[in-house]
């Protein structure tokens, strides 16, 4: 057992609730100078550099910032094909519909069972070169019993926790009470041992709120948690229903009414936000603001999927929360940590994510950076320069461009 002592930390953020219970972005405060002991994939040792312990290997990251990893709690990252030709419309002014997705749909059918593991790996590595050492992956791409299955089954190979979105439309062609029966009956079943949630595209074009509580009740009793995709494109109903239902996330958004906020207020609901994808559908950015000052607890989340929001970048939405949609630094870097544990019921016991405290995961990164603020003032610098998940340093990338003898 290798203890690795991680010290001349610049600034460092534990994000450890404990240090603010119930406020989460309090707990983001700043410690100067400190260092950190990992051992067995956990931490063992934290505080002032001068008081550190002996320690097997000591890596020295001259004055960095220190921060959790980040935790992406809902990314669609196993598919094949490309959309660019539908994001360069939309940038011209064709408005996002649900029915882009049978695009990716008829290409991971396609796609052979190593090309979509290899496609998803690189995005999962991807992000972990950038930070992230928590992510979420859904089904949804394959709306058939047996590319579902197959997307299920990649999706638990690289990722921490798999969705089951048979429900994210209607295929073209289907019947939708057959379609229906399909997704709440044999799909599920073929699904369930991999997954640990059920997800529904609650909108128009997609699932109405009684056929989304049909899925959602179907995934209860196959034993998986509940999240929703929710007022996306409309006041779509989705969040009052993932509120009625106890979701454990409601991701989206964009389009809520006093009622919606004040029902997530209420609740245990946390709402995902994901502003990538807003910028990239030209939506109105989730209210953020509104949200926290409501005493909403909300995620941040990157969506990658290669319709709406191709990006694995945590980053990317922190600096885009701060920036845009009005959130404080701490609150955001909350959001990105805590929120998406939560928001992944990850967020209790030992193995709990999100957060820097010793007996945890040792999950963290190192930004070139001074500060954490750096993230919102230098935004798209690659500022994340080593990642450890679980006690372990991910690699640095391989570069995919070889250089040949030059022939
Ligand atoms: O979360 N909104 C539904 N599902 C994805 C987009 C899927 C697609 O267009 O391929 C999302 O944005």
């Amino acid at each position: 057992m290798t203890s690795e002592l991680i010290t001349d930390i610049g600034e460092l953020r534990t994000l450890d609730p404990r240090e603010a219970p119930g406020d989460a972005a309090a707990a983001a405060v700043v410690r100067h100078d400190q260092a950190l002991v990992v051992e067995d994939g956990r931490l063992v040792w934290i505080g002032t550099r001068t008081d550190a312990p002996d320690a097997d290997v000591r890596t020295s990251v001259g004055g960095r910032t220190v921060l959790p990893g980040w935790v992406d709690p809902h990314t669609h990252l196993v598919f094949a094909g490309d959309r660019s030709t539908e994001f360069v419309d939309r940038m011209a002014g064709r408005p996002y519909a649900a029915g882009g997705i049978m695009t990716t749909v008829r290409a991971t059918r396609a796609a052979s069972e190593s090309d979509l593991l290899t496609g998803a790996r690189a995005i999962v590595d991807g992000a972990a070169v950038q930070g992230t050492t928590t992510i979420e992956a859904k089904t949804g791409y394959g709306l058939d019993v047996a590319t579902e299955e197959r997307l299920a089954r990649i999706a638990a190979r690289v990722a921490d926790v798999v969705t089951y979105l048979g429900a994210h439309v209607v295929p073209d062609g289907a019947d939708r009470d057959a379609y229906l029966d399909l997704v709440t009956g044999p799909m599920l079943d073929a699904v369930a041992p991999y997954a640990q949630f059920v997800d529904v595209f609650c909108e128009a074009g997609a699932f109405t709120p009684d056929e989304s509580r049909e899925v959602l009740l179907a995934g209860r009793r196959a034993g998986l948690g509940l999240r929703v995709h929710g007022n996306q494109l409309g006041e779509s109903g989705g969040v009052a229903l993932a509120v009625e239902l106890g979701a454990a996330s409601v991701d989206h958004c964009n389009h809520l009414s006093d009622a919606d906020v004040a029902a997530l207020a209420g609740s245990s609901t946390i709402a995902t936000l994901l502003p990538a994808c807003d910028l990239s559908t030209r939506a109105p950015f989730a209210p953020a603001r509104r949200l926290v000052d409501a005493g909403v607890r909300i995620a941040l989340a990157s969506n990658c999927n290669p319709g709406t929001s191709f990006t694995s970048s945590m980053q990317f939405q922190v600096a885009t929360a701060v920036l845009q949609q009005h959130l404080t630094l701490e609150e955001s870097l909350a959001a990105a940590t805590l929120g998406g544990a939560a928001a992944l019921g990850l967020d209790r016991g030992d193995d709990a994510v999100g957060s820097l405290r010793i007996g945890g995961p040792a999950d963290l990164q190192v930004l070139d950076a001074p500060t954490a603020a750096h993230i919102a003032y230098r935004p798209g610098m690659p500022l994340t320069v080593a990642t450890w998940r679980r006690g372990v340093r991910v690699p640095a990338p391989v570069n995919p461009v070889r250089s040949g003898s030059g022939r």
